[in-house]
């Protein structure tokens, strides 16, 4: 940093803003990003146009998602003339996969950086303050070269994590994979986040046991196919499951969770895994995508539905009680109504805790976009969407009733949603006890969602609830008192 930049001034605040679309990966490429910045001396705001830094980092999964940037970008056009030193950067999918289109369509943006460049923000964002040129540091594209030079080119980004940079202090993602070599043919998560490379198990468990000194409690290991994970390291091949056995014995940590995961790599090691390690999360996010052959055939998912069933009886047999959700894309090119309806009939079939469900969306540089026509109406999209939506509500509603009158443990993640917006609708003046109870939220080990109300203390901590009422997507209970009766063990069956 130099001395000039140090010092704050009218044209130079020191104020960042950031804004993240996307996936969890992006939500921690930012928090990274932040952190690393914050070394410069940089603080965060909220409002856009009252910061010198403004980044916006990602995501071109669908075109929803870039037009909400490009709008946001458009906005901020004339908010340079005020602020002559302002440094706006794209980061992430969309600034690897759209590259110098970028400045194009929005010229008063100064730097485009990839997801494999992250690192070089600090400096870039610097030198685009002093040298008011425009700077882009973006990665190879898939048939740029050798595999290994497009890998090289995709540098994952994981400096080790100061504790103040999360969002909550006792939960953290873990990087242990960047890239996808699935190629699914609707896809661009292949060429944004280049070629599958997963981390070195001993960088993985430093970084845990980082996180668990600083009090982290639950970690999310994220990867795109996080169970292809595969590493060597000293002639020892890692699977997914290794690495499992590793994290369980850092102490401090008491749930693991992983995320997404490829129904193909599902081996049965994993599951065993999961049944035997006590602090991983029985929940699996798995997506089936369609439930038609053909149309499965044709996103070239590498798998049929009869197979997605053996995988699921495997799961049902070894983890008895493990919520399985799911992705669905409705309307993809060669979707007939039968294929929609066999859609319909896997939701009844495997009966997902919850699905993510999207409409189709052709995306420049995929096979999808090069070989099929975009043919099903954005009327029968949504139709389909509503329809798919209604149908897994019931089935989760349905299933969350079995849990009414039982008790079931949760990790407590701190304030509800519902709270959170009653204290920013309160003023200071006004504001409740710190200490008085308040409406908490967490998750049950097959990741249910769960309010209570509870001291805010209690954040962290696992603790015992007894479920009373329930929504598709929520639990609501108390906080059990055991009462101890003489002559039995008083205790409810606890579900997990
Ligand atoms: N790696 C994960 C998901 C990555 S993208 C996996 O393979 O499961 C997240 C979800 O977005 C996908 O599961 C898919 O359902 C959806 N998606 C991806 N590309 C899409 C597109 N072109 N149109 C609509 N939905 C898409
Ligand atoms: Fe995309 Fe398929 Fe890779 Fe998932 S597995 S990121 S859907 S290409
Ligand atoms: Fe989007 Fe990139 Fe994630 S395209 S879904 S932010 S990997």
């Amino acid at each position: 940093m130099t001395t000039e930049s140090a010092i704050n001034t009218p044209e130079h605040n020191h104020k960042l803003y950031i804004e993240t679309v996307g996936c969890q990966m992006n939500v921690l490429d930012s928090e990274l990003v932040v952190g690393a910045l914050r070394q410069d001396g940089y603080e965060l705001t909220n409002d856009m146009f009252d910061a010198d830094t403004v980044l916006f980092n990602t995501c071109s999964v669908r075109e929803h998602a870039e037009h909400k940037i490009y709008s946001q970008l458009g906005r901020m056009k004339f908010s340079k003339r005020k602020r002559p030193n302002q440094v706006i950067g794209v980061i992430g999918c969309m600034a690897q996969k759209d590259q110098k289109l970028i400045f194009r369509r929005a010229p008063h943006v100064d730097m485009v950086v990839g997801t494999g460049q992250l690192a070089e923000i600090p400096r870039m964002v610097q030198e685009a303050r002093a040298n008011r040129e425009r700077a882009m540091a973006v990665s190879l594209g898939r048939k740029a070269g050798s595999r290994d030079t497009v890998s090289r080119s995709f540098e994952s980004y994981d400096p080790l994590r100061e504790p103040e940079m999360r969002p909550s202090p006792f939960q953290a993602y873990v990087r242990i994979m960047i890239g996808c070599d699935k190629f699914c043919t609707y896809c661009v998560v292949p060429s944004t986040r280049g070629p599958e490379q997963s981390r070195a198990p001993s960088h993985i468990l430093s970084e845990t046991k980082v996180l668990a000194d600083q009090g982290v409690k639950e970690i999310i290991l994220l990867g795109q196919t996080v169970n292809s994970y595969k590493h060597t390291e000293e002639d020892k091949l890692h699977r997914l499951s290794d690495l499992l056995y590793m994290l369980h014995d850092v102490e401090g940590i008491e749930r693991i969770k992983f995320v997404t995961s490829y129904p193909k790599d599902m081996g049965n090691d994993l599951l065993e895994a999961m049944r035997d390690l006590r602090k991983v999360a029985h929940y699996i996010h798995v997506p089936i995508q369609s439930g038609c052959d053909d149309v499965l055939k044709k996103m070239k998912r590498g798998y049929t539905v009869e197979q997605y069933r053996e995988m699921m009886g495997r799961i049902r047999e070894i983890l008895p009680d493990c919520a399985v959700s799911s992705d669905f894309i409705v309307g993809h090119p060669g979707e007939t109504e039968e294929s929609f309806e066999k859609s319909m009939d896997v939701i009844r079939e495997f009966r997902f805790k919850n699905s993510f469900i999207f409409k189709y969306s052709p995306r420049p540089g995929t096979k999808a976009y090069d070989l099929y026509e975009d043919e099903i109406p954005d009327k029968i999209k949504k139709r389909r969407n509503n329809e798919m939506l209604a149908l897994q509500n019931e089935i989760s509603e349905e299933d969350n009733t079995n849990f009414i009158g039982k008790e079931v443990e949760v990790l407590v993640e701190g304030p509800s949603k519902n709270e959170e917006k009653k204290s920013d609708n309160q003023s200071t003046a006004e504001s409740a006890d710190p200490n008085g109870p308040i409406q908490l939220m967490g998750r049950t080990r097959c990741d249910r969602i769960v309010v209570f109300d509870g001291n805010p203390r209690l954040t962290g901590s696992l603790t015992n609830i007894g479920v009373y009422d329930c929504t598709p997507t929520t639990l609501m209970g108390t906080i059990v008192t055991r009462a101890y009766q003489h002559g039995t063990d008083g205790m409810l069956p606890i579900l997990q």
